[in-house]
């Protein structure tokens, strides 16, 4: 079993932050993946305001974006590139180096490729997770020996890009670290808040493992520990 870690809705920002704080103040050159999306944006704001307090530097460490939409132009809010950097890596002074997913400049195989090979030698890899159960755009349907790839959206994945994002047309595809990679990066951060998670956070760690919950296969890593809230963990 997972080390789950249930936390109060309000002090959850707080607790992940004073964990990643201390991981980073023990491995200044963590080569880290982090998402974005509405989960992580409270940990961002309490990370960027631990480094403007002095009490940690991102200065030595990596950051390699976890996701980003295929076909959304420069810029554009919903993109993952603009959030992470709007959230978190432009308030860090210095800031972390950043591996973002050329999906501007390459074609989209290429650019999977070179993000393959970023994804690799991952220390620690933060997640959110999709209430279809996905982790990045790894959706239903993918594997646990999956590279980086360019994937197919589910229509909720794409319509939460315009609703909940703000992204100014629908996205069709994504490229995301896969499943495999995930799986070989040392530690694993599950990050789950709120009630309308309850159920898939219950699938994802009491049902047996399978493709409709591609969270669910990241129970095989050794060291997954779960940050959830006490609304998200109230079916567990
Ligand atoms: P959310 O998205 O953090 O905005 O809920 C998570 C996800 O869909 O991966």
């Amino acid at each position: 079993m997972p080390d789950v870690r249930v936390l109060p809705a309000d002090a959850w920002s707080r607790a992940v932050a004073d964990a990643f704080v201390e991981r980073l103040r023990a491995e200044p050159r963590l080569r880290v993946c982090l998402p974005t999306g509405d989960t992580p944006s409270p940990l961002y704001a309490e990370l960027a305001s631990r480094d403007v307090a002095g009490d940690v530097s991102f200065a030595q460490a990596t950051v390699v974006l976890l996701d980003e939409w295929a076909d959304l132009p420069p810029g554009d809010p919903a993109r993952c590139d603009v959030r992470l950097r709007r959230e978190l890596l432009d308030r860090l002074a210095p800031p972390p180096r950043f591996v973002a997913i050329d999906v501007d400049g390459s074609d989209d195989e290429t650019a999977a490729r070179a993000h393959d090979v970023a994804a690799r030698e991952l220390d620690l890899a933060l997640l959110g997770l999709g209430m279809n159960g996905h982790v990045g755009f790894n959706e239903p349907g993918s594997r646990p020996e999956d590279p980086t790839r360019l994937a197919r959206l589910a229509v909720s994945t794409r319509e939460a890009a315009m609703a909940r994002y703000g992204a100014a047309a629908m996205p069709s595809a994504g490229i995301t670290i896969g499943l495999g990679r995930l799986l070989e990066a040392r530690e694993l951060w599950l990050l789950v808040t709120g009630a309308r998670k309850a159920s898939i956070l219950r699938r994802t760690l009491r049902d047996p493992e399978g493709p409709d919950c591609p969270a669910s296969y990241l129970r095989r890593h050794g060291r997954l520990i779960v940050f959830a809230d006490e609304p998200a963990a109230s079916l567990l």
